[in-house]
C-alpha cells in the first residue's frame, strides 16, 4: 500500500457480549438507472457502468435529509428489536453528509425525532467505514461504557456531493440509511473489531473545498471542489489491499476460518473489488452478500443496508456469524465479526 503510516487499534475482545437485536433500512423512493444518467447529458452507458462496477441503478434523495432516512431505518430496527424508544441510551449516526455542515449533529436530529427521551447522540465520521467503526464503538460503549442499548445507524446521501457532471465517480453512489439496535445477549454477539486508518491516503478520495481548509467561495464552487473527487484507479488498489489484509489479520487473530463463517458482507463500492477479494481470499461465493446493483455505493449506509436485505429475504439467520468490512475514504477501513441476533 502506497505512502504513510497505517494505524491500527488493537483488537477489542468484549467481556459481556453485545448482539444485534434489530435491524431495519430506508432508501429514498427516487430510482435512477444507468440508461437514465445517459440521457441525462453523462457521457456513459449502462454497459460500461455495469461491466465496470455491477451497478445497474441507485436510489437518489432527491431533497430527502440524511436524518429522515436515518429515522425510517431506526424505527424499523428498534420494532425488531421490541425496545422502546426511552430505552435507548445512546444513537451514534455514521455519515459524512449530514443534515448540516458541522453542527448540529444528525445523531441529535435524529434523538428529537424518534423520542430517545434517556439517549446520548454523536455522528461519527469515517466515510464509507463508518458503519463498521460505529458498531464496534457502539459496542464498546455498550460494553464497558455502562450503556444497555445502542442504536448505530449509517446513513449518506452522497448524491448532494456527487459532481454530475464526472462520469469517472457520478456512476457509483446511491443514497440509503441502515441501522442497528445493539443489546446484551446470550449469544456470542460482537465477538471482534479492528479499526485501521491510512490519512496519507485522504488526497486520493476527498472534498477538497468547503470546509476549514477551504471555506467554501465563488472559487471554490467554480471550480467544484466542494464536490468529490477521486482518483477511481487509486482507491480500487487500496481498497483491495485494504480489506484483503483486514480479512487476513482477522482470521488469523480469532483463529476462524470461512468453514466457520456464514456470510462475508463488504462495503459495495464496486462489484469487481468485491469479486477481486472473493477469489483472492478463497471466500466461497455463495457466503457473499451484495446488492450493490439495485444501490450502488451508499457509503456508510451499504453493510447495514445489506444485513437488513438478507433478514428480510430470510438468508441471514439467528446463530449465523457474519465478517463485514467497510472501507472509505480517510483512508479507513474496519472488520466486525459477530454472531447474527441471539437474545
Ligand atoms: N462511462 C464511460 N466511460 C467511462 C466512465 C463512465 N462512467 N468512467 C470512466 N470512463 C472511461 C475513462 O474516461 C477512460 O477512458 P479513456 O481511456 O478514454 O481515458 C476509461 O473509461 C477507463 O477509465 P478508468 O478510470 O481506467 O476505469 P476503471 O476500470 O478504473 O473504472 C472506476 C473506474 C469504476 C471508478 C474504478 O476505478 C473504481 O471503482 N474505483 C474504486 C472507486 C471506489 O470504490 N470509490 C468509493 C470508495 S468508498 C468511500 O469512502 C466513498
Amino acid at each position: 500500500m502506497c505512502g504513510g503510516a497505517i494505524g491500527a487499534v488493537d483488537r477489542v475482545w468484549f467481556v459481556m457480549p453485545v448482539g444485534i437485536a434489530g435491524v431495519g433500512h430506508a432508501v429514498p423512493p427516487t430510482v435512477w438507472h444507468n440508461d437514465q444518467l445517459a440521457s441525462r447529458g453523462l457521457d456513459t452507458s449502462h454497459e460500461w457502468i455495469a461491466s465496470r462496477t455491477g451497478i445497474h441503478r441507485r436510489h437518489i434523495a432527491n431533497g430527502i435529509p440524511t436524518s429522515e432516512l436515518a429515522v425510517a431505518a431506526a424505527r424499523m430496527a428498534l420494532i425488531a428489536s421490541g425496545l422502546a424508544p426511552d430505552a435507548i441510551d445512546m444513537v451514534i449516526v455514521a455519515t459524512t453528509s449530514g443534515d448540516h455542515l458541522g453542527f448540529p449533529s444528525t445523531a441529535c436530529l435524529v434523538q428529537d425525532q424518534l423520542g430517545l427521551s434517556r439517549a446520548g447522540a454523536f455522528d461519527l465520521g469515517a466515510a464509507c467505514a463508518g458503519f463498521v467503526y460505529a458498531l464496534g464503538t457502539g459496542a464498546a460503549l455498550a460494553t464497558s461504557g455502562g450503556m444497555s442499548h445502542v442504536l448505530v445507524i449509517g446513513a449518506d446521501v452522497l448524491s448532494n456531493w456527487v459532481d454530475w457532471t464526472d462520469r469517472r465517480s457520478c456512476v457509483l453512489f446511491g443514497d440509503g440509511a441502515g441501522a442497528v439496535v445493539l443489546s446484551p445477549t446470550a449469544g456470542r454477539g460482537i465477538e471482534y473489531t479492528r479499526f485501521y486508518a491510512n490519512g496519507a491516503l485522504a488526497p486520493i478520495l476527498d472534498i477538497p473545498g468547503g470546509g476549514a481548509r477551504e471555506p467554501l467561495s465563488d472559487l471554490v464552487l467554480a471550480n467544484r471542489r466542494h464536490l468529490i473527487h477521486m482518483d477511481g484507479k487509486a482507491v480500487f488498489k487500496v481498497a483491495i489491499h485494504a480489506i484483503g489484509s483486514a480479512i487476513t489479520q482477522a482470521l488469523a487473530d480469532t483463529g476462524l476460518n470461512w468453514d466457520e463463517i456464514d456470510w462475508f458482507v463488504p462495503h459495495q463500492a464496486n462489484q469487481r473489488i468485491i469479486d477481486q477479494v472473493v477469489e483472492t481470499h478463497h471466500i466461497p461465493p455463495h457466503k457473499v452478500l451484495s446488492s450493490i446493483q439495485d444501490y450502488g455505493n451508499t457509503s456508510a449506509a451499504s453493510i447495514p443496508l445489506e444485513l437488513s436485505l438478507a433478514v428480510q429475504s430470510g438468508r441471514l439467520l439467528p446463530g449465523h456469524r457474519v465478517m463485514c468490512v467497510g472501507f472509505g475514504a480517510g483512508f479507513t477501513w474496519a472488520v466486525s465479526l459477530f454472531e447474527w441476533g441471539v437474545g
